[in-house]
């Protein structure tokens, strides 16, 4: 018999089948609540301390009071990849603002709900690791504080459908005047004239955690970094890349039809992506 997986809920682990909330949870009624994902590599997490302090400033940015203190938070999430089977593991932490009757607005002091759920992490296949990732962009229809990692993703699942129907990989969001923000679930970056360029932190993006890694990796390879606004049609763009969890750093090598480059992965992008997976094997080893 395989292993149960579980996940927390509230104030215990269950197995996952049994692992539910109320109907009146303000996630499910509001997508009042934000969340994280979270990467380990055989029983070594990476950067847990950087995604749970972006889990406490996006509690803070929706005042919803953080859980449980943070070193109990960190126990907790330790614990979740204990008593689940995988060796590399995707931990899911979720936060919303508790339990009420639906109205907008909740005068009483709630008790946030917070779950926990561990899946196999996926990882990009080789092949695509050869042949590069696809992409398309669309006008940005999502709200205006992309920087707090709120669940609600409505239109992140429409740009992902959209994406898939178009056979590609991503969907990446433009602002109306064309920059390139971010994809539905990445970070993205260009390289322009041999710098590294992706658009500065703001309310348009969300400050992801692999894409302080790829910063990280691209300043520890002497390739110049440039936060800054940048669009496809820019004269010397040479290689797209996009970052995330799951990911670590992955070649976009055609975007809306368009090869990039010489449409195959490029060598910054190779480079860099070579640096992150040695930091990540090194964390294995651990
Ligand atoms: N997504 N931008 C958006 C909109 C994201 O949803 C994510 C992460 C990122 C990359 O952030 P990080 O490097 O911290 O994973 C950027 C996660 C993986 C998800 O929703 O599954």
């Amino acid at each position: 018999m395989t292993e149960p997986l579980l996940a927390y809920v509230n104030d215990g682990f269950v197995p996952l089948e049994q692992a539910t909330v109320h109907i009146e949870d303000r996630g499910f009624q509001f997508a009042d609540g934000v969340y994280e994902v979270v990467a380990c590599f055989n029983g070594t997490y990476l950067d847990l301390k950087p995604h749970l302090q972006r889990l406490q400033r996006s509690c803070a940015a929706i005042e919803i009071e953080l859980p449980k203190p943070m070193a109990e938070l960190e126990y907790l999430v330790q614990e979740a990849y204990v008593k689940n089977p995988f060796e590399d593991a995707m931990v899911y932490i979720q936060v919303t603002r508790g339990v009420a009757p639906r109205a907008h607005v909740v005068q009483q002091k709630l008790i946030p709900t917070l779950i926990i759920t561990v899946r196999e992490l996926p990882k990009p296949s080789e092949k695509k690791v050869q042949t590069g990732m696809k992409g398309i962009t669309l006008s940005d229809i999502r709200w205006k504080h992309c920087e707090i990692k709120s669940i609600a993703l409505l239109a992140s699942v429409m740009g992902k459908q959209e994406a898939v129907r178009q056979e590609v990989d991503e969907a990446f969001w433009l602002d109306e005047q064309g920059h390139v923000l971010e994809g539905c679930a990445t970070n993205i970056f260009a390289v322009i004239d041999e710098v590294l360029v992706t658009h500065p932190l703001d309310h348009q993006v969300l400050g992801g955690i692999t894409r302080d890694m790829v910063i990280e990796a691209a300043k520890a390879s002497d390739v110049p970094v440039e936060e800054r606004e940048w669009r496809m049609d820019e004269e010397g763009l040479s290689e797209c890349m996009m970052s995330s969890t799951t990911n670590a750093v992955m070649p976009v090598c055609v975007m809306d039809g368009q090869a990039i480059g010489g449409g195959k992965p490029g060598d910054i992008c190779l480079k860099l992506r070579a640096y992150m997976l040695d930091q990540l094997q090194a964390l294995r080893d651990a």
